[in-house]
Formats: structure tokens, C-alpha cells, sequence
């Protein structure tokens, strides 16, 4: 079967869109609040390490099963081999997982961009005649004046938010305590690593997964679009470095704000970054609106260039289906269809009040609550265990946690925390889920096949076709046989005791 896609006019157009996928809501919401959360510098290290380690040569690998079949997931795991196709079929759930709370951040960044856009001009100047003026001019030059909007946006908004972050990191870097987040950060510090080795390796990994767009469709069907006389190795290095920069970048603007603006508390998890960046923007003064407004569009771009990739995996899975049945694609239809039943998953994301819990206000439970596990009777203890958190329970129900110095009562009846994993919130749900078991597991097989059973020479004849020498052979059969395949049975490992305790 020879595949009948048409590639990318230009080398360029196929690393903007790529990168397009890979820079998002990962990079500048998830890098700061997961390194914040485990072990700052620790953390930089761990996901260096697997990024050059497990990411390159699972983006080498997933480039090369696109471009060689030319195919989406489950079509091209099935052509590979049958035994694998089920690995296709992850690749279409874990894009919908991920939506399932990349939506409602979506909607988050939305909300912040117009929030600050109002803010520069007042309220009240919302919705004047002249500005309808101003844009019926535009409008009236046709729908292909929108689709070279588009265009331009896709290749600018890349550009502009490296500036973005660049000014925003000169800002911080101004604030007086920003110094100790670079210590957080860049400071030599293994401690993390010798307290808590896979928590570090977990989160490293699922993150490094989630913001490469690795573990799923997107690259294998980015692949099936890249040209066949362009270097994947040199596409793959690329793509990796860009997306690394910007979120280590996006690390120097929330870590340092983190110790100029809230005492170094790093760790306050998902909401990390609107919570930093509002004190940022507030510290600006009137400027901040403007600054706010820039960067939070610019983030909206780049977080719906990752959705619309997510989703396109979906909806291609559903239309590749559809034409193999001689069926007509209906890829409108679809992606319409598709986005509005995970819109219907997304409703606990958005209810929960990100973990809150219904304990404490918001109006659906976590998953723990709902499942009723939370709460366990601490049993017959005399005095307080040391690193536990106590709670004790008033008459309308509502749980509150003991204070540390408080004094022991013998008649008072003490509860803990009995969810372990499942204490998470919805977002953490789909997202230990897809990002934190089924990534690594797709990676996990994908390179063991390609190391043990597909052998590195399909990667390596795939790659020299373009006439490009594969320099990386020796790094990458090392990488598919070993590293990856052991280093990802870790994580899994991992996250199957942090969950189960
Ligand atoms: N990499 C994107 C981000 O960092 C998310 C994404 C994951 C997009 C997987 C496509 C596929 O936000």
C-alpha cells in the first residue's frame, strides 16, 4: 500500500507545526508546577537526562513509524504488525484523556487573556460602535483574509511567545528573592533524588512524554507528513530542543516569581502558574494588564495549536476508519462529535474546584470522595504519629486537619487519609492515566519492538532514504533496547506503588 499523503511544502512548515504540538500548556503550566513539586533541580536533571535519553529516540522512533507508513497510529502499528496494533489504539484514548482536562486549561488561559485584555481599557469600553468598525473592514476582505490570519498566528506565535517569555524572565529576574529560584532550579542538589528517586523519575517522566507529544499518535502522524527528503534525526533534535528551551524558560519566569512573590512555596500544584503569574502581572501595575493580556494570548496559541493535534489524532483515527470502508471521511463531523463527548468528560475537571473537593466547597467530589474512600478511622493510636496528617469531623460532616502542635485527646475520634493515589484530583485522574501510565507503556513497547523485534535498521533504512547518513545508530539501538524499555518499567513501577501505596 503506498501511502497518498501529501507532505509539508517546506521543511519549515513541518517543524512549526510540529513544535506547534509539542510547545503548549505542558511547557509553561506543567514544567513549573511538577518541578516545583519535586525536587527543582532534581527534577531539571531527571528530565534532561531522560529527555536525550528515552525522548529523542522515541521522537526518532515515532517519526520514522509515520513517515515510513504513512499512516495514523492503528493503521501504521497494524501495517508494522498485527501483535501491536492495540498500541495504535492507546495512541487514540490517550489524546482523549489528555483533552479531558487540556480543555478546561484551555479555557482557563482564555479566560486570563480576556480578563487582562478588559482590564487595559476598563470594563465599559467593551462592545463600542467603532471598534465593530474597524473590524468590518477586515472582515469584509473574505474568509481567506481569516485563513492567512491563521497562518500568520501559527508561524508568528511561536516567535513572539519566546519574546514574551524572554521579557517577562528579564522582569522577574529584577524582583528582589528571585535569586533563591534560580538556586531552586540550576543549584547542584540531589537531595530530592535520595528521598524520594522514583516520585522525581515519575513525574519527570510522564511530563517529558506530555510535553514532547511522545507516547501517543501525534509524532507517528506528524511523520506520516513529513517529507521523505527531509532528516528525521535533524527534525527530532530539533523539535526536542525547541520544546526543552521553552520549558525551561517558562521554569525561570514561575520558580524565581515563586520566591519573589510567595515565601518560595513552590508546591501548590496545577494552579501553580496563575496563582504566580497574577502576583507578577499585579507587581506591573497598569502595564501588567497589557503584559498579562500578551502573555496569556500568546499561551492560548500555543495551547490550541497542542489541542487542535490531540484532537486531530482522534478525529483522524475515526476518518482513516471511515475511507478504509469506502465510507465518506467526515472529518468535520467528527472532530465536532468527538469534541463535544470529551467536553462531557471534561465537566468533572471543571466542577471539583481542581481538588478542592466537595469537603471544602466545590460542587463535585474527587475521585477518592465520590468512590467514598477518603476517610478511615486512625484506629486505636495513643499519641500523633510523626508525618501524618490527622483530621477530625464536625457534625455537618466537614473533615479538617489537625494542627501540628495541637495536643492529643483520648476521646476524640482522629481520621486519616486512606485514598493514597486515588486522592488526586480529576485533572491529576486523566493525567496520571494517560500521561503517567499509558505514555510511558506506549513508549516502553514501541521501543522495545523497534530495538529487539523491528531492529534498528528499519529506523536507520527509513532515515537514509532522504540521502542524510543516521549518525545516531550506536546511541539510539542502546536507547530502543535498554534505556528506554527499563527506564519506563521504573515509571510504571512507580506509579503503580504511589498509587496502590
Ligand atoms: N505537548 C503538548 C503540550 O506540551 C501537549 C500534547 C501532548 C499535544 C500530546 C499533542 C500530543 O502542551
Amino acid at each position: 500500500m503506498e501511502n497518498n499523503r501529501t507532505s509539508f511544502g517546506s521543511n519549515f512548515g513541518f517543524l512549526m507545526a510540529a513544535i506547534g504540538s509539542a510547545v503548549g500548556l505542558g511547557n509553561i503550566w506543567g514544567f513549573p508546577y511538577k518541578m516545583g513539586m519535586s525536587g527543582g533541580f532534581a527534577f531539571l536533571l531527571v528530565y534532561l537526562v531522560l529527555a536525550i535519553f528515552v525522548g529523542l529516540a522515541v521522537m526518532v522512533g515515532e517519526l520514522t513509524i509515520g513517515r515510513k507508513t504513512g499512516l495514523s497510529p492503528v493503521a501504521a502499528y497494524r501495517k508494522l504488525s498485527k501483535k501491536f496494533t492495540w498500541l495504535g489504539y492507546m495512541a487514540v484514548l490517550v489524546p482523549f484523556l489528555v483533552l479531558c482536562f487540556y480543555f478546561v486549561l484551555g479555557g482557563m488561559v482564555t479566560r486570563y487573556a480576556l480578563g487582562y485584555l478588559t482590564a487595559i481599557f476598563g470594563w465599559n469600553t467593551w462592545g463600542v460602535d467603532n471598534i465593530a468598525d474597524y473590524f468590518g473592514q477586515f472582515i469584509c476582505n473574505g474568509g481567506s483574509m481569516i485563513l492567512w490570519t491563521a497562518i500568520f498566528i501559527a508561524i508568528n506565535g511561536m516567535p513572539a511567545l519566546f519574546v514574551m517569555l524572554l521579557i517577562v524572565i528579564i522582569y522577574v529576574a529584577c524582583q528582589p528573592g528571585a535569586g533563591g529560584g534560580y538556586k531552586f532550579m540550576f543549584g547542584w542538589n540531589l537531595e530530592p533524588l535520595k528521598e524520594d528517586f522514583l516520585n522525581v523519575l515519575k513525574t519527570a517522566a510522564g511530563q517529558m512524554f506530555f510535553s514532547l507529544s511522545l507516547g501517543m499518535g501525534a509524532m507517528i502522524t506528524y511523520g506520516s507528513y513529513l517529507s521523505k527528503q527531509e532528516g528525521v534525526q535533524k527534525n527530532a533534535v530539533i523539535i526536542v530542543i525547541c520544546d526543552t528551551l521553552v520549558a525551561i524558560m517558562a521554569g525561570m519566569i514561575v520558580m524565581p516569581a515563586c520566591y519573589a512573590f510567595l515565601d518560595g512555596n513552590t508546591s501548590s500544584g496545577p494552579g501553580l502558574l496563575f496563582l504566580s503569574m497574577q502576583l507578577v502581572f499585579d507587581k506591573m501595575g497598569y502595564i501588567g494588564n497589557i503584559m498579562g493580556f500578551l502573555f496569556y494570548a500568546l499561551v492560548f496559541i500555543a495551547a490550541i495549536s497542542s489541542s487542535m493535534s490531540l484532537l486531530e489524532v482522534i478525529t483522524s483515527f475515526k476518518v482513516d476508519q471511515n475511507v478504509e470502508q469506502g465510507k465518506a471521511p467526515g472529518r468535520k463531523k467528527y472532530a465536532i462529535i468527538v469534541a463535544i463527548i470529551i467536553f462531557i468528560f471534561c465537566l468533572p475537571t471543571c466542577l471539583d474546584g481542581l481538588g478542592t473537593g466537595v469537603n471544602d466547597g466545590a460542587t463535585l467530589g474527587t475521585p477518592a470522595e465520590i468512590l467514598g474512600m477518603e476517610w478511615g478511622e486512625a484506629g486505636n493510636i495513643t499519641e500523633f504519629a510523626k508525618d501524618t496528617t490527622y483530621y477530625t469531623v464536625d457534625e455537618t460532616g466537614h473533615y479538617s486537619a489537625v494542627a501540628a502542635d495541637a495536643a492529643f485527646d483520648a476521646n476524640e475520634t482522629y481520621y486519616v487519609n486512606t485514598a493514597k493515589g486515588w486522592n488526586c484530583d480529576w485533572l491529576d485522574f486523566y493525567d496520571m492515566l494517560s500521561e503517567g501510565i499509558m505514555m510511558p507503556l506506549g513508549a516502553l513497547v514501541m521501543a522495545f519492538a523497534i530495538g529487539w523485534i523491528w531492529k534498528i535498521d528499519m529506523v536507520v533504512e527509513e532515515c537514509e532514504q532522504s540521502g542524510h547518513k543516521f549518525w545516531g545508530k550506536g546511541f539510539f539501538n542502546v536507547c530502543y533496547k535498554i534505556i528506554t524499555p527499563i527506564g519506563m518499567a521504573f515509571v510504571l513501577y512507580a506509579q503503580v506503588t504511589g498509587f496502590f501505596g
